[in-house]
This record gives C-alpha cells, sequence and structure tokens, in this order.
C-alpha cells in the first residue's frame, strides 16, 4: 500500500469543487435506464453512449473522477482510443465498480446483502494495471417494517470493509457506498436513525480491518423522508439534517463525503448539495460534493435517445448538470443556472 499515493488520490478526488460522475451501471441497470427511451440494448449501443459522455467537451472541468463498469473500461472510442486514455487525458480520474451486485439474503426476506469479495484481490490487481485509481463497492439496505436488522446491517458493513482493505492493498482508493434507499413511506427521523446506525457500523467495520480514513471516500445517501411518506420536507431541512447526522458519525479524517442521487430528480439534487455547502460552509471537516449516476445523466440521456444527431445536445446538457452540481459545492448554484 502507498499511503502517500492513495491519500492524494481521495484528495484529488475532491479538490476543486469537482465532483464525480457515476457511469458504472451494470447490464442489468443500463438496460432499465435505456428502456425508458426504447433504445436498443447492445454492447454497441452503451458504447456509443459512454463515448457520448467521455467526449463532452470540457468535463473536466467539473468532474474529478468517473466511475465505469467492468465492460466500459474495456472499450474504447470508434477511433480506437481506450476510454481510460481518453478519461485521464481530460484529466479525470478512471475508477471502477467492483462489487458483483446486491443479493437476497438469506434468512431476511426483503433485504440484501453485496456480494463480489471471492477473487476480488485478483480483479483488483488487473483494474490497477488497467489504470483505475477508486473503486466503488455499494451497499444496499431497505427501510420497511422491522428492517433493517441488524444482521443485514452487520453483514454488508463487514463486506464494505473488508472490500476497502483489499482496494488500499492494491493502492486503489476505496469509495464506500452504504446506501439507504428512498423507497417507502418512512418518515425523515427513521431516515436519520437508520443512516446514523449504519454509518457508525460501517466505521467500526472499517476501524476493525485496518482501513486508513486518509485514503478513502464516503458516498452515502441524503437523509430524506421515503418517496411516499405524507411529509415532505424543504431543502433547508433536507440540509440540516443529513449535515448533523454526518457530524455524529462520520470522522474527521475522511477527506470527503460524495452523495449519490439515488433517483431525486437533477434540480433537487443540485439544491440540497448546495443548501448543505451553503449553510455549513467553512464549518465542515470534510468536503460535501457529489457521485451522482441519473441525477446527472437523466437529462442527457432523454435527449440523446439512441440518435447520433442529438449527441450535441445530449453533452450540453451533461455538461450542464455537471456546472450545476460544481457550483453547488461552493453554495453557488440557482435555478437561473437551468436556464
Ligand atoms: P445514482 O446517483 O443514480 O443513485 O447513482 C449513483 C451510484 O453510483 C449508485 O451506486
Amino acid at each position: 500500500m502507498n499511503k502517500i499515493e492513495l491519500i492524494k488520490t481521495a484528495q484529488a478526488l475532491v479538490a476543486n469543487h469537482k465532483g464525480i460522475l457515476a457511469m458504472d451501471e451494470s447490464g442489468g441497470t443500463i438496460k432499465k435506464r435505456f428502456d425508458l427511451y426504447n433504445i436498443s440494448q447492445t454492447e454497441e449501443s452503451r458504447r456509443l453512449y459512454r463515448e457520448l459522455i467521455l467526449t463532452t467537451p470540457h468535463l473536466g472541468d467539473y468532474i474529478s473522477g468517473v466511475i465505469l463498469f467492468d465492460e466500459t473500461i474495456r472499450q474504447s472510442k470508434k477511433d480506437g482510443t481506450s476510454f481510460v486514455k481518453v478519461i485521464t487525458d481530460a484529466g479525470i480520474i478512471p475508477g471502477i465498480k467492483v462489487d458483483k451486485g446486491a443479493k437476497a439474503m438469506a434468512g431476511h426476506p426483503h433485504e440484501k446483502v453485496t456480494e463480489g469479495l471471492d477473487g476480488l484481490r485478483g480483479r483488483l490487481t488487473e483494474y490497477a494495471q488497467m489504470g483505475a485509481r477508486f473503486a466503488k463497492w455499494r451497499a444496499v439496505i431497505t427501510i420497511g417494517d422491522g428492517i433493517p436488522s441488524k444482521a443485514c446491517i452487520e453483514a454488508n458493513a463487514h463486506a464494505l470493509a473488508r472490500y476497502a482493505a483489499l482496494c488500499q492493498e492494491a493502492g486503489i482508493v476505496p469509495m464506500v457506498e452504504p446506501e439507504i434507499l428512498m423507497n417507502g413511506s418512512h418518515s425523515m427521523e427513521r431516515c436519520f436513525t437508520v443512516t446514523q446506525e449504519v454509518l457508525r457500523t460501517v466505521f467500526k467495520q472499517l476501524n476493525k480491518q485496518g482501513v486508513m480514513l486518509e485514503g478513502m471516500i464516503l458516498k452515502p445517501n441524503m437523509v430524506l423522508p421515503g418517496l411516499t411518506c405524507s411529509k415532505q420536507v424543504g431543502v433547508d431541512e433536507v440540509a440540516v439534517g443529513t449535515v448533523q447526522c454526518f457530524l455524529r458519525t462520520v470522522p474527521a479524517a475522511v477527506p470527503g463525503i460524495m452523495f449519490l442521487s439515488g433517483g431525486q430528480s437533477s434540480e433537487l439534487a443540485s439544491e440540497r448539495l448546495n443548501a448543505m455547502n451553503k449553510l455549513f460552509m467553512g464549518k465542515l471537516p470534510w468536503g460535501l460534493s457529489f457521485s451522482y449516476g441519473r441525477a446527472i445523466q437523466e437529462p442527457a440521456l432523454s435527449i440523446w435517445r439512441g440518435e447520433s444527431a442529438n449527441v450535441t445536445k445530449a453533452q450540453e446538457a451533461l455538461l450542464l448538470r455537471s456546472k450545476c452540481n460544481w457550483a453547488a459545492r461552493q453554495g453557488k448554484y440557482s435555478a437561473a443556472m437551468e436556464k
């Protein structure tokens, strides 16, 4: 493990008000996204879409890192230039999703545990050789009647910590992602309590496995009421609740908290990040940034629809979302930027 390199990479991911673009949809997930717009599902259509994203002019002005999927890290532009080279030439750090997906947990109906530790050391070595400098592992926690169980939280936290230790051994910065889903009618208070418990358990496990906190990134959910909760809350309330939860649970040694968007609209994801940075500017030990998938890609995908004639417009939409979130990191985002 080269500690200095790990720390430098983790710091670079949150530097200069930039954030991460998650484009690591697995085969099943990208199919869901393409199906929405009747885009054909082939290796070539996925490659074309990823080429559109990665060749967006000036993407590196706002984006510090991109997370790729196994298929994507092996792909190239039409002219033969590897995606990894396109990314690094744009001044962006390549990352890779390394988990094998959240699977039904034995004995725990409606709960999931993320798989992928078997053979992970070998896969990380290969990805590092291909140029990946950070990685992502997503654990999924569902709020419902009597869940999440302690068993689910502990199993996922343990796997996240073992993954993170293996990443650092390979010289790769682990992005630790415990996602508490927005689905459900639970209140914001319940999301707060569950997020707090999950993060405490995750950091306990990270410490047990000897993970160097300065050389990792946390990718959490925001603290929000469930999608079908009858009491929705304002942007500032989300910002205050979310930051309070993280102040209680995330050690100051962690360089960055980079949120997932989790199905929030693009505008809300920017507004909420903006409010956190505006209200707490200069008062927080870690950078508060974004690692959005849908909240950056969705407008671009809805414009592209698989048509080459729409590429430029789609890239403009992708760049706008990246810029809005870069502004939100500085508390300078406003609805006027959307025009
Ligand atoms: P969303 O921002 O679409 O939730 O995706 C982020 C991600 O990487 C989920 O694992």
